[in-house]
């Protein structure tokens, strides 16, 4: 494998709706990552989305927005893995770019969750047989391995609160964050409206639509492309058993904690060198289990980093640093190259008021379904 750099990003605001279609945002975005960059050295495009099949009636989404775009002759791929869909694109174009069959490859994300109610489409990333006709959703496994662990460890319903004032502070000052103008308090976060309980409101992501884009260059070509391109050290996918219910400890997330391995053995770094973690946190209990699940926190531990505030902007490892799925949103497909902007706008100092001091190493994990399928990706600043 050679090593790639990213060379472009692409982002719209992430918004509750947009009128705007899938292709339009996704042409939108590719047009932002390519920026100087002629579309005619473009090789490659790699397409997550999760849900237009069921909420917009379309499917063979990739060749669609490279029409759109401009490409129309590029190879033209969607890939899919649940909520996890924008990670693995990532990770095919770095396969693809890495392996030198292709030189200039697009990684892009655009969902809209917006046209109707999408719990029972999201649903379909759990067991069509066993779990969904049972009434399961992916709000009511993350209710139930949050009521798991409150009751493990005998803590208060309201333990997990922090973790939201933390996305919606840093969303603020994210041009991109849907909820830039929502602060919110722990006893707030503890009363807001419950969803499916324990779950409340402020535990979960919110529904979204938004796009976001990345291309990806050989490193050894990256400063033809741009003057701040940033390095993919590692890249690692894992499953757990697809069921909660098979799970030996349904609150030890395995494949968070096997990805999180390989990656760290691939960059040849350890966790100390992750200077910051942009991670899943649809709900509150994925962050505080991803936290534990990645060796961060010990076990029954990672609350304690939301409500000492290492998890902060200031902290030792700070998550969520542009808002978090929690505060900038989650539109799904588009979720984790959102996270790859900012990772990049992190290692080349420039996220604004929430710059972080210089930091070296960036974490990228993303969570298909309830956490069965996870992706790890590490990102380096270059000299
Ligand atoms: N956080 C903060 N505010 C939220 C919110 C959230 N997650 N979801 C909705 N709101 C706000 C809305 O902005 C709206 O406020 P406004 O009237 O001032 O604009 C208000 O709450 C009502 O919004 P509405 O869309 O009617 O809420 P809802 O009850 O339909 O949806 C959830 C709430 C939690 C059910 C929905 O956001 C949800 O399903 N989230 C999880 C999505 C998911 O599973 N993603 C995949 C995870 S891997």
């Amino acid at each position: 494998m050679r090593r790639v750099a990213i060379v472009g990003t692409g982002q719209v605001p992430v918004q509750k709706k947009y009128e705007l279609g899938l292709r339009e945002l996704g042409a939108a975005v590719i047009d932002q990552a390519l920026g100087e960059t002629p579309k005619q050295r473009i090789e490659a495009i790699y397409l997550s989305n999760m849900l237009s099949d069921e909420l917009q009636a379309q499917k063979h989404l990739a060749a669609l927005v490279a029409d759109e775009a401009g490409l129309a002759g590029v190879e033209a791929i969607q890939v899919r893995a649940a909520t996890a869909a924008g990670a693995a694109a990532l990770r095919v174009a770095l396969l693809a770019v890495g392996s030198g069959a292709v030189e200039l490859a697009l990684a892009v994300g655009v969902e809209k969750m917006s046209a109707q109610p999408p719990t029972a489409a999201l649903a379909k990333a759990l067991d069509a047989r066993s779990e969904v006709p049972d009434g399961k959703t992916l709000l009511s496994q993350n209710a139930l391995l949050m009521a798991l662990y409150l009751e493990k460890h005998g803590l208060p319903a309201d333990v997990l609160a922090p973790f939201s004032v933390n996305a919606h502070h840093n969303a603020q000052h994210n041009p991109f964050a849907m909820f830039r103008d929502r602060q919110y308090t722990a006893e707030q976060v503890a009363a807001s409206r419950l969803i499916y309980p324990p779950l409340r409101l402020l535990d979960c992501s919110p529904v979204s639509d938004g796009a976001a884009a990345v291309l990806l260059a050989p490193l050894e070509d990256a400063h033809k492309y741009s003057n701040n391109p940033v390095e993919i050290i590692a890249s690692a996918a894992t499953t757990d058993r697809f069921r909660i219910g098979d799970r030996p400890d349904p609150l030890h997330l395995a494949a968070s904690a096997a990805s999180a391995h390989r990656a760290f053995n691939q960059a040849g770094i350890a966790r100390q060198d992750v200077d910051f973690f942009e991670l899943h946190d649809a709900f509150s209990i994925m962050a505080c289990l991803i936290l534990e699940a990645t060796g961060f926190a010990a076990p029954g531990r990672g609350w304690e980093m939301a409500a000492n505030g290492a998890i902060s902007l200031e902290g030792s490892i700070p998550i969520a640093t542009m808002g978090g799925l929690k505060a900038r949103g989650h539109p799904i497909g588009a979720t984790a190259l959102y996270q790859s902007c900012e990772i990049v706008a992190q290692l080349t100092d420039r996220a604004g008021p929430n710059q972080l001091d210089h930091p070296h190493t960036g974490m990228l994990q993303s969570v298909g379904g309830a956490g069965t399928t996870v992706l790890t990706h590490l990102f380096a600043r270059l000299p």
